[in-house]
């Protein structure tokens, strides 16, 4: 067995569980990371926790244990310190031995599960009509993120788009634009999307003020959800429309994600209605047809209903995502199903999964999670708004995070008196740009809010995509300058002896264990952290001697290093392009 099939942690724990002998093999050996590298890497705590119910010294108890413990093969013999801590030291022919290994691994020492599952990330869903805002943006940045660790660990992952393109809004709008443009409805490409979001606000204030409009705009939804042609033709083309805008944004930050929108479920509506009314949960108030909820009161301290259906005959959001939460169960075979919105909709998940699990439609084998993510703010600390007050347009938000990339890549080359081709200088600055954004969200733990800042994402010092690029970019440098070819090095070569390498290697094998953390908690920016930890240690190891350690150092120590940059480069590259962030060779 060895770290590329089980990680290094978990053989540790194991082997002292084995060595407390059968009578303890429930014991947790409380195995924690040393809090001082001068004592090791680990250090079991187990002995004093058990002191007290074995009624003997921690230290006698740590003795026994490191009596039977066997890890030769791993540690340095085991050191038994203070009150009884068991320390571990990682033996350095261990490390090498595994860094070794993973260099000849594609997927540097991070196995496949054993066991895929059948996942979908609900993720992305703006609103047709309306403009995707940054509280969209933050969905489908989270979501390909968690998509792409998923698919990476080897799980059969369905990225699914919950676009609202159904409901009242339709009514509304579609009436409206009867009256004022009617071309629109009939002619592809009449409306660009700022366009139909304006509409969409005058069609709204129609509605909210007159109230023959509104008997209209009602008169439309019925006709749209039996289905008129005229109606379903209108709506095609608006949501289109929408369609193309959103596809610009998902090209620019190279997301995938398939639609699968409300209007998809509505005929299965009816059907979430039934069956909630056989299973005895349905309960008709003032007209409408809820569920109670427990654990949910409104302001008067009384419990509080879920409406599936309106007294109109209308149904919900949350109907939909019931209907959807069944079809995705039933049809898609989903075992856990991840919605990535913003923390506002967190009563909204809870409540439907409720509802759902009461109704026993949640098999204990499925799992539903709601990632909730914060807000965006301004630099002022209020919500993130453009100059004039308005809300922000994804695209120019974009724009301008590549163009202030472009300006500073334009400076920088001046002062280093470099030339290079405008393709270049376009490319570097897009891949910067949009991986600043991309890399300032998941950087943060995704349920705080966080102060969006061009300057700080941008900057090339600190915890930002562009530290990390340049840690990457400099170490295929080294390849360029010193004409290597990091793949032709020798697959035996690792021979750490300082510090700085030491530390480096012990970073470079836990990725499978941060990895696996994402995984489980959904939180991107643990690999975010690991990330920059690792770009630190490089720059640490590299910057001993500028770096003359490396490309001038004799043989071995110069193949040795030459790994050791090799493994760190590509342990960036899967590690970013997790994140959906793309390397560049030079910038
Ligand atoms: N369209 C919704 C919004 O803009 C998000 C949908 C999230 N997914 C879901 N299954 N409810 O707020």
């Amino acid at each position: 067995m060895n770290a590329t099939q089980e990680k290094l942690k978990v053989q540790l724990e194991q082997a002292l569980v084995a060595a407390f002998g059968a009578d303890f093999a429930g014991v947790d050996p409380i195995l924690v990371s040393a809090s001082n590298p001068k004592f090791g890497d680990y250090q079991a705590n187990v002995a004093l926790s058990l002191s007290k119910k074995l009624g003997k010294q921690p230290r006698a108890i740590a003795a026994a244990i490191v009596d039977k413990l066997d890890v030769s093969e791993i540690c340095e013999p085991p050191e038994i310190a203070g009150p009884g801590f068991i320390n571990l030291k990682l033996k350095t022919a261990y490390l090498e031995a595994q860094l070794n290994a993973i260099q000849a691994d594609p997927r540097l020492g991070v196995p496949a599960v054993k066991t895929p599952k059948r996942e979908i990330v609900d993720f992305s869903s703006p609103n047709i009509a309306k403009e995707m805002h940054v509280g969209h943006l933050r969905s489908t940045i989270i979501g390909d993120s968690i998509a792409r660790i998923l698919e990476f660990q080897g799980h059969d992952v369905l990225r699914l788009n919950h676009v609202g393109d159904w409901g009242t809004q339709f009514g509304m709008l579609i009436a409206y634009l009867r009256e004022v443009y009617p071309e629109a409805l009939t002619t592809a490409n009449a409306l660009d999307i700022g366009d139909l979001v304006s509409f969409y606000r005058k069609a709204k204030l129609r509605f909210d003020t007159d109230a023959a409009f509104q008997e209209t705009a009602r008169q439309e939804v019925v006709r749209l959800q039996a289905g008129a042609e005229d109606t379903i033709h209108a709506w095609k083309l608006l949501c289109e429309q929408s369609r193309r805008e959103f596809q610009i944004i998902y090209d620019l930050l190279d997301v995938q994600v398939i639609e699968r929108g409300e209007s998809f479920y509505n005929p299965l509506l009816s059907g979430v209605v039934e069956d909630l009314d056989k299973s005895g949960l349905l309960v008709e108030n003032q007209g409408a047809k809820c569920v109670f909820l427990d654990g949910f009161t409104n302001r008067e301290g009384e419990p509080l209903p879920l409406i599936v259906q309106k007294s109109n005959g209308g149904y919900n959001y949350a109907t939909t995502d019931l209907a959807s939460l069944r079809y995705r169960i039933q049809q898609d075979k989903a075992k856990r199903i991840i919605y990535v919105t913003d923390a506002g909709q967190a009563n909204h998940f809870a409540q439907f999964f409720q509802v759902a699990g009461k109704a026993g439609w949640i098999p204990d084998d499925v799992e539903l999670v709601h990632i909730p993510f914060g807000l965006v703010l301004g630099e002022d600390g209020k919500k993130f708004k453009t100059r004039s007050g308005d809300t922000v347009r994804l695209r120019d938000l974009l724009d301008e995070a590549v163009s202030r990339a472009h300006a500073d890549l334009k400076a920088r080359l001046q002062e280093e008196e470099r030339q290079e081709t405008e393709e270049f200088i376009n490319e570097v600055a897009r891949v910067v740009g949009i991986s600043a954004v991309k890399y300032a969200d998941l950087s943060q733990n995704r349920t705080s809010s966080y102060i969006f800042s061009y300057d700080k994402m941008l900057d090339f010092k600190g915890n930002t995509a562009p530290y990390m690029l340049y840690a990457y970019a400099r170490i295929q440098g080294i390849s360029r300058k010193g004409d290597i070819n990091f793949k032709e090095l020798g697959n035996d070569a690792v021979l750490l002896e300082h510090e700085t390498e030491l530390a480096l290697a012990k970073y470079l094998l836990q990725l499978d264990e941060v990895i696996s953390s994402v995984e489980q908690d959904l939180l991107p920016n643990r690999l975010c952290e690991y990330l920059y930890e690792l770009s630190k240690k490089f720059n640490q190891f590299y910057d001993r001697n500028q770096g003359v350690q490396v490309l001038e150092a004799e043989e071995p120590q110069r193949t040795s290093r030459l790994v050791l940059c090799d493994l760190t480069a590509r342990t960036l590259k899967l590690g970013l392009s997790l994140l959906g962030i793309q390397v560049l060779e030079r910038m």
